[in-house]
């Protein structure tokens, strides 16, 4: 049976990152502008004054401290509050092929491969540029990739989905040497003018090469043991934004084409069904949660992540079980388990096991089973 290895590992960070502090200002403004411009309106009753966001509510309901992003001044200037990220020619590469570009020279570096060795490109992300032509036969443009491939979308389950879509092609021998990166813009779908939500995401894209055994030549990869992949429908994340909505973002009544969600019920409906979703995998395995020696999950959420490792290890995790990305860079998407992957991992010894896993809108979760090659 081929055995499929994640080879090489490559992160791409934005050059801008924005604290806690200099979101929550621009938010206060903005706060500010808003309920001295709608005075009258407050008063009588027909408008609502908006409350201001804290920086410390930030920190203790998420555990984010501040995040990278493609364009800050956008993002910061209380009368914009958005990414200002202008269109590009149609002669210019997209700027998700290019951050997708940077982050898989950097995991190609590590598997030792050229880009003439892949056979395949998934890019799999919450949010597409364009619809057509794919990004990812853009990147294939790009890098001189030969071979085929395609975008694919599960929210913040994207990277997981790639990888077990290139394992099971690995498998079946359509692909020997599969690249699956996740460019992720996510301040493009954020509201910024939602208090409930303006400091969740970030920017960033991850790469991540998998190979076959028959061909793979680099020293510390990772065979990936099992994948299992799980989805329920659920309207407690959601982006109505699409090709059929004539409504810019900012127009009234419009939020729902912006990242909206049920907080509280994706925190209680999402932990039990990650927990089971690794016991399960776990188990069918024959391995228990003692096997591993870490965690990498989808960086959401600082609480979530700590209670889903407490319920699969049945105690508290410690920091190297499960680390955290999310103080630097905040929510990331699919991207999230990723980094955590690509920096928390040369430590391990040979043989050891841990599990990559995602969570999200959907909802959708993934889980991968890795062991460290000799
Ligand atoms: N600044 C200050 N206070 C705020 C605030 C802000 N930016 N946003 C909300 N609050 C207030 C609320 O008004 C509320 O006040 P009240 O108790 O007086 O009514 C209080 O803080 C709690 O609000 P709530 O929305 O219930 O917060 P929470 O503790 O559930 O945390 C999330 C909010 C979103 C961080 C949390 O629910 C969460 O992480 N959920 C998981 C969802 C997730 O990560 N999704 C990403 C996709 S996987």
């Amino acid at each position: 049976m081929t055995k499929v290895l994640i080879t090489g590992t490559g992160l791409f960070t934005p050059e801008d990152s924005v604290s806690n502090e200099e979101l929550v200002l621009a938010f206060n403004t903005y706060v500010e502008n808003f309920n001295t411009e709608h005075a009258a309106e407050i008063e009588a009753g027909s408008v609502e004054a908006l409350a201001p966001s804290s920086v410390e509510f930030i920190e203790k309901a998420s555990g984010i401290k501040s995040r990278f992003v493609m364009n800050k001044s956008g993002i910061i200037d209380p009368d914009i509050m958005c990414p200002r990220l202008p269109e590009r020619s149609n002669e210019e590469p997209s700027i998700l092929a290019e951050m997708s570009v940077k982050a898989t020279r950097e995991a190609m570096q590590q598997a030792g491969i050229e880009s003439t060795d892949i056979d395949a490109v998934l890019v799999a992300c919450s949010n597409l540029q364009r619809p057509y032509p794919a990004i990812a036969v853009e990147v294939q443009e790009l890098l001189g990739i030969e071979g085929f491939g395609f975008d694919m979308n599960v929210a913040c389950s994207s990277a997981t989905f790639g990888i077990q879509t290139g394992y099971d092609m690995i498998r079946s021998g359509s692909a020997r040497r599969v690249l699956v990166v996740n460019p992720e813009i996510c301040t493009g779908h954020l509201n910024f003018r939602d208090r409930d939500s303006h400091f969740i995401f970030g920017d960033v894209c991850t790469a991540v090469i998998l190979e076959s055994d028959a061909v793979a030549s680099a020293e510390g990869s990772f065979e990936i043991v099992d994948t299992r992949l799980i989805t329920k429908f659920s309207n407690n994340i959601r982006n109505n934004f699409g090709f059929l909505n004539r409504t810019a973002p900012e127009t009234v009544g419009a939020k729902d084409k912006l990242f909206v969600q049920e907080g509280r019920k994706v925190f209680r409906e999402v932990v039990p069904m990650v927990a089971e979703l690794i016991e399960k995998h776990l188990n069918d395995n024959s391995l228990a949660a003692d096997d591993l020696r870490r965690m990498w999950l989808h960086q959401a959420n600082r609480g979530m992540n700590d209670l889903i490792a407490k319920k699969v290890l049945g105690r508290d995790p410690s920091e190297t079980e499960q680390p955290t990305v999310l103080d630097e860079y905040a929510n990331t998407s699919s991207a999230g388990s990723i980094i955590a992957f690509h920096k928390h991992k040369e430590d391990f010894d040979a043989g050891e096991l841990g599990v990559i896993c995602s969570f999200g809108a959907g909802y959708s979760a993934g889980s991968v089973i890795v062991r460290r090659s000799a």
